[in-house]
């Protein structure tokens, strides 16, 4: 917890944080885990009526700062200068054709500053650090919070240290180390790394970004739906897809919409499809079972939903059964199908994790869970070039030709 700070009392528009368990709130914007219920317990942050916000946004830059209202940013905090959100959204009519439904939207989260969603908790977490007046951010990460902690931090001159498990793909360290974050790669699963950064984070005067914990950084992702609320208005779907590791973004899309709804956005608050991946699906067997988790170690390619105890189980559980969502869970075939599928078209390179969202909307389809009317919007939350070694599992490879123009024409002919 930092030592000197601005953020001593919560932002005016924030109501108070709430115990997730128990429903006590609590004015004290430090209060991560309620007294009542334990260590283990998580807070939600709770808002003063808005009123409707249609009018009031318009004139302001597309952006994740553009809901200010529903965002718990201290009175004139700092930015960081490079944006965030405001991601594009485009309908893909060849994929809606090949899925069997009437609309597809995706909203490709993958073009934020360092090609993730998690652009925008990071984004929360170092405003918050920075009026806070804390020394250093840490987290532990599949690959992609920690990437754009390291981008964000380093955009206002914070700095960083991440705990990345042994599996991070390439790409995703290289970007920790060229934003000049401390990188600690231990040797072992996402589980255990995220345990060892959580205890020693802890004792340390530190801005805790893992979502887990920190209940502000639910509110950067929620903006994500926010803003799909914003740009379809009356012609929102009646589904969302998204998929799902800790279950911190399913919880966060879930609120979202619901702000977005009593906001005066949307008419109606659009149902949530979670997907995860067969190796790693506990949200899954737990809403199919008797909604207790179970742990179990976590395999597939999508290293980024490759999480067998999900930190985020009671958020996501909660917004799930308030939504009437859905979980399903794809296998990794099903995945790299959807990343061709995402590419090929509607020319959106998505990364594994965001590509099982692709696939789990197909997987719906076929079990019937959406018909050939129903409309999706698909958020695309990391960029297909953050691993590319998977990406070419998907494909076949180039034709090696000569350097022979009478070859080549040959080949082309044949
Ligand atoms: C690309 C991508 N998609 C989906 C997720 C799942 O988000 P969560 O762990 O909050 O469920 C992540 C989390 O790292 C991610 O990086
Ligand atoms: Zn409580």
């Amino acid at each position: 917890m930092p030592t000197s700070s601005s953020f001593t009392s919560l932002p005016s528009q924030v109501r108070a944080l709430r115990c997730i368990l128990c429903g006590a709130e609590t004015l004290d914007p430090w209060a991560w885990s309620c007294d009542s219920c334990g260590p283990d317990s998580r807070m939600d942050v709770c808002y003063h009526p808005s009123g409707d916000l249609r009018e009031r946004v318009a004139q302001r830059p597309f952006d994740q700062w553009r809901y200010r209202e529903l965002l718990p940013l201290p009175e004139g905090a700092e930015l960081p200068p490079i944006q965030v959100g405001g991601s594009p959204l485009s309908e893909a009519p060849r994929l809606a054709q090949a899925l069997g439904l009437r609309r597809v939207w995706l909203k490709d989260d993958g073009r934020n500053p360092s090609a993730s969603l998690k652009d925008r908790p990071s984004a929360m977490a170092v405003v918050l650090a920075a009026a806070a007046g804390s020394e250093r951010v840490v987290c532990a990460s599949t690959g992609n919070a920690a990437s754009s902690l390291a981008c964000l931090a380093a955009s206002m001159g914070l700095p960083a240290t991440i705990f990345v498990p042994q599996r991070a793909p390439a790409p995703k360290l290289a970007q920790l180390r060229i934003f000049g974050a401390r990188v600690l790669r231990v040797a072992a699963d996402y589980d255990t790394t995220w345990e060892l950064c959580q205890r020693i984070a802890t004792r340390r005067p530190w801005f805790n970004r893992n979502c887990a914990v920190n209940p502000y950084l639910v509110e950067g992702k929620k903006t994500v739906s926010l803003e799909l609320a914003d740009r379809l208005r009356e012609q929102i779907p009646a589904w969302v897809a998204v998929s799902v590791g800790d279950g911190c973004t399913y919880a966060a899309v879930v609120k979202g919409l619901e702000e977005a709804h009593a906001a005066g956005f949307i008419p109606f608050v659009p149902r949530v499809l979670g997907v995860q991946a067969e190796g790693a699906q506990p949200l899954v067997r737990a809403l199919e079972g008797d909604g207790r988790l179970e742990l179990r170690s976590a395999e597939t390619i999508a290293d980024s939903i490759a999480v067998g105890h999900p930190r985020n189980f009671q958020k996501a559980l909660d917004a799930a059964r308030r939504n009437e969502g859905r979980f399903l869970a794809v296998s990794d075939a099903q995945i790299l199908q959807g990343m061709r599928d995402g590419a090929r078209l509607a020319g959106i390179f998505a990364e594994p994790a965001a590509a099982a969202t692709v696939a789990g909307v197909a997987e719906a389809r076929r079990r019937g869970i959406l018909g050939s009317q129903d409309e999706v919007a698909i958020l695309v939350t990391g960029n297909g070039l953050k691993d590319t070694a998977t990406a070419l599992t998907a494909v076949e490879g180039p034709e090696d030709v000569p350097a022979d123009e009478a070859e080549i024409e040959r080949r082309l002919a044949g």
